[in-house]
């Protein structure tokens, strides 16, 4: 079967076509996706149907898509989300 190539915080991963990503880090061993907002804990796939929002990553930029109900694509960069994963404001420092 083709597989389908995808970065997590950096890592090359591999993935089935049709698969998710929280179900394709899972596979590769990838437990934690996020941390919490108040006091950085780590969190991973908990429900896996999309009700929990423990999956919660940056995929390509945007903040909050749970990794559970999002399919892989080939070769998008999907990152560890920290705290609420704001978008930077802009002028901020
Ligand atoms: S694992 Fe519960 S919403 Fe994704």
């Amino acid at each position: 079967m083709k597989k389908l190539t995808f970065f997590f915080d950096g890592i090359e991963v591999s993935a089935i076509p049709g698969q998710s990503i929280g179900a394709a880090l899972l596979e590769s061993g990838t437990k934690v996706l996020r941390s919490t907002r108040i006091e950085n804990k780590p969190r991973g796939m908990f429900c896996g149907i999309g009700v929990c929002f423990d999956c919660l990553v940056v995929i390509n930029g945007v903040p909050n898509q749970r990794a559970c109900l999002t399919e892989v694509a080939e070769a998008i960069q999907v990152i560890n989300q920290q705290g609420s994963g704001a978008y930077p404001i802009e002028g901020a420092s």
